[in-house]
């Protein structure tokens, strides 16, 4: 298994703050955004990682990140051009997954979970990769699902449909940015047409699993968001000197600042 983090995109939303740097390297607490979704899947044990870097700013990742050696991880770089969308992004993998499942996170999400729930993702993702079959999507109850891909899910506790930023969601489940497909993905994403946005929807492709009966979930108890807009970058920055304080054993357990 492969894992490719998508940083493409230009970050409108964030302007003027993006207008010189990309938003993938502002700061959150006190490394760059980048950071946090590669330490996700390294410590989730995928190290041979693809990332998907806009071209105004691709010189930089590599700056920083150089050949992952230092983060323990192998990286490769793909470059995107504009905003095609995220699943656009996640085509420019396919070459080098060569026919292997992926393990995909977008840059601006960061996860903040315990160890036993990182224990309980980590064999959702291997035991996927030793018998790899649709996808698995990862959701969280939000209080803003407007803002999201928002999963309504059945009496039976299945996903029976995925909608883009609903008007009107139909429950309060965010599909967050990080998502594990088997090789099918790369020949779903051929097959998409822009969205009303001109956009390569990844939403799209979720449900052209959910049609096949091959979408699996897990819900996220941890803390987890996107850092796209000004507050929900706040809140990230709340969430990352959260997480890092507990861990130096600093932290009384009250969340945020
Ligand atoms: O954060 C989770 C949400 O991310 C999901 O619930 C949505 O279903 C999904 O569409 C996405 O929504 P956003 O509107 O928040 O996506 P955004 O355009 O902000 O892009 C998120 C990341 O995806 C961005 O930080 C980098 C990557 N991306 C995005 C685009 C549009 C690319 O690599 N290339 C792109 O062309």
């Amino acid at each position: 298994m492969i894992g490719v983090i998508l940083a493409g995109g230009e970050g409108t939303r964030l302007r003027p703050l993006t207008n010189i740097t990309n938003k993938h390297l502002l700061p959150v607490y006190n490394k760059p955004m980048i950071m946090y979704p590669l330490e996700f899947m390294r410590d989730l044990g995928i190290t041979e990682i693809v990332l998907v870097a806009g071209r105004s700013f691709a010189g930089d990742f590599a700056d920083l990140l150089g050949d992952g050696s230092g983060y323990g991880v192998d990286l490769t770089y793909r470059v995107q051009e504009g905003s095609p969308g995220i699943a656009q992004a996640l085509g420019l993998a396919e070459k080098v997954a060569n026919h292997k499942p992926v393990t995909v996170i977008l840059g601006d999400n960061i996860f903040a979970v315990k160890k036993a729930e990182m224990i309980e993702i980590k064999r959702i993702v291997d035991g996927f990769d030793s018998k790899p079959d649709g996808a698995v999507l990862f959701l969280k109850g939000v209080s803003d699902p407007e803002r999201f891909g928002v999963a309504r899910i059945d009496r039976k506790g299945d996903i029976c449909e995925i909608e883009e930023k609903p008007k009107r969601p139909k429950s309060n489940y965010a599909v967050t940015g990080f998502y594990v497909y088997d090789s099918t993905v790369f020949e779903k994403i051929k097959r998409l047409k822009p969205s009303k946005r001109n956009e390569l929807e990844i939403s799209d492709v979720n449900n052209m699993f959910l049609k096949e009966r091959k979408l699996k979930h897990h819900i996220v108890k941890g803390v987890w968001t996107d850092a796209g807009t000004f507050e929900s970058l706040f809140r990230a920055t709340v969430t990352a000197r959260g997480a890092d304080t507990r861990k130096a054993g600093l932290h009384s357990g009250r969340r945020g600042v």
